[in-house]
């Protein structure tokens, strides 16, 4: 039982319709890394992500397959969605599922509760609605078509014709948030981040807000509203909600008090949903806002935001045949700033992954426990008097796993692991530079060999359990193999730069390359 402050984190809930990609992949194993830097740092963690399974996108797919959209949402949730977790090895305490009775009886309520507290009405409303997002348009992202859509008015994300729809449907109020919102995004400063995204959100409702239609009479694939079943709820405001049923909203009060409120990570382009609708839509009900809203950019494919619609979506499995799991959560959360934009490529990857986890990472790994047992039977040597070159690899250390601990709690997984990776490059130049294969022709160097590979050692101790939560699997095998006892993901990772947790005589034992080569095809 962790005594630690709660650490609520949620990935946006996936369309299930589209197959996974890449950028899907890239929000969830950010999300798994916060989560479980944290859970190792002992904060009452909970790591939400599930799928969002209404609305009029799954209701066409379904009928396009022929089948009914929940035995179209089943199959894809089974057959995709479930899978992804594993592929990229997530270790999520809770999967939503929207259609699931926990969160639709729980969505009415909340809607309900909006109608009685009179910040619902009926209207009347006539707009252009694009499918693929899910939502009416602003004028702003309404452009004209070209080619087979020249003469429509098109989305500008899609690319696709905008329907006109005309409906009665309920309004939320939205803009009676406008200053309270404002004034939220002024003494929390941090409530969206980072400032570019700040910036957008602020500039948007300054520019004032709109009423939001939430409800749809034209199909019924949803949550019909409680007070008129001719209606279903908008899927946005159920999609939205799943963050609060999950930890108990309406049904365990104990656990939402306890979990509630969350951070969001999701990509830049939803994030209006998140900062604007969602923290007015729990005013409005008397909940506490989120605590914080990080919005990171878009994976970019031959410079273009990925996307199945467009061809370029890349299924995470065809990178993780090849690399593994822990090479893909590596590469997405090193090579690309969180919270910018960032380019994918194949070669890029196999760049970073020969040069930082084979050449870097494993060589080093390799080398210092492959010494240990050649020169020390494997057996790990005490350190005796340490030189001012050893201690810069403890002041290293030290150094890096406390910026590591900061940029976590500022959600830069990137930074942290620029920070972590200063012990790998300081200890690939510690042992070029000790040359402890020279030392260990001079009997009378023995005491120094043993500083130079217990410094080794100790090093590598501290970065299995800094990068544990980046790459679980190559850092769970060293940690094996340097002989350690108790399960590396109950190292406190806040203590990980304390020097002398190893102790000598522990028994070091084989280590397979934790990065094979990879024979190019
Ligand atoms: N169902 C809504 C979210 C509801 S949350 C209450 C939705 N789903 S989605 O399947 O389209 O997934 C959107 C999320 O997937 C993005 O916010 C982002 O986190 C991730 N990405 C999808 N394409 C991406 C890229 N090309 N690049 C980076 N992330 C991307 O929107």
């Amino acid at each position: 039982m962790s005594t630690g402050d709660s650490f609520y984190i949620t990935t946006p809930i996936y369309y299930p319709s589209d197959l996974p990609h890449i950028g899907h992949g890239y929000t969830t194993v950010a999300v798994d890394a916060l989560a479980r830097w944290h859970r190792q740092a002992g904060d009452d963690t909970w790591m939400l992500t599930g799928t969002d399974e209404h609305g009029q996108k799954m209701l066409r797919a379904a009928a396009a397959n022929g089948v009914t959209p929940q035995e179209w949402v089943d199959k894809l949730v089974t057959e995709s969605w479930f899978p992804l977790l594993e592929t990229l090895d997530v270790a999520n305490d809770d999967f939503i599922r929207t259609t699931q009775p926990r969160h639709e009886e729980r969505v009415q309520e909340f809607v309900k509760a909006l109608y009685d507290r009179g910040y619902i009405y009926a209207g009347e409303y006539e707009a252009l609605y694009c499918v693929g997002c899910e939502e009416f348009k602003p004028e702003a992202e309404i452009v004209d078509g070209t080619g087979a859509f020249e003469g429509l008015k098109v989305c500008a994300i899609h690319s696709k014709p905008l329907e006109l729809l005309q409906e009665k449907n309920y309004f939320f109020k939205l803009s009676e948030f406008q200053e309270r919102l404002l004034e939220l995004y002024k003494t929390e400063p941090d409530f969206v981040r980072p400032e570019s995204a700040r910036n957008e959100v602020v500039s948007f409702v300054r520019s004032g807000l709109k009423d939001l239609s939430i409800s749809r009479s034209a199909f019924d694939w949803g949550i019909t509203v409680p007070w008129d079943p001719s209606h279903v709820i908008y899927v946005w405001v159920d999609a939205l909600l799943n963050y609060a049923t999950a930890v108990g909203y309406g049904t365990d009060p104990e656990q939402f008090a306890r979990r509630w409120p969350a951070y969001h990570i999701v990509g830049k382009d939803i994030l209006r949903f998140h900062a604007v609708i969602w923290p007015a839509m729990l005013m409005a009900a008397g909940l506490d806002v989120p605590r914080g809203v990080f919005a990171h950019g878009w994976l970019l494919v031959g410079g273009e935001k990925m996307s199945k619609s467009k061809l370029t979506g890349i299924a995470p499995t065809e990178i993780t045949d090849t690399f593994g799991s822990d090479a893909y959560r590596f590469y997405f959360l090193s090579a690309i700033a969180f919270g910018q934009d960032g380019s994918f490529s194949w070669e890029d990857l196999s760049a970073r992954y020969q040069a930082e986890l084979a050449n870097g990472f494993g060589n080093l790994a390799l080398r210092t426990t492959a010494m240990i047992e050649k020169y020390f039977e494997g057996v790990v040597p005490p350190a005796s008097a340490y030189t001012d070159g050893d201690l810069v690899i403890q002041q290293t250390v030290a150094d890096a796993a406390a910026a590591a601990d900061q940029a976590m709690e500022r959600f830069r997984p990137d930074e942290a692991i620029a920070a972590i990776w200063t012990i790998v490059d300081a200890l690939n130049g510690y042992i070029t530079d000790n040359e402890p294969w020279a030392l260990a022709k001079d009997d009378a160097q023995r005491a120094r060999l043993g500083t130079v590979l217990y410094t080794a050692a100790e090093g590598l101790r501290a970065l299995a359990v800094l990068l544990s939560p980046f790459m679980p699997q190559a850092t769970a095998k060293l940690w094996i193999a340097l002989g350690h006892a108790g399960r590396l993901v109950d190292q406190p990772i806040r203590d990980a730069g304390a020097w002398g947790v190893l102790v000598p005589g522990t028994s070091v034992n084989g280590l397979a390359p934790l990065f094979p080569r990879i024979e190019q095809a």
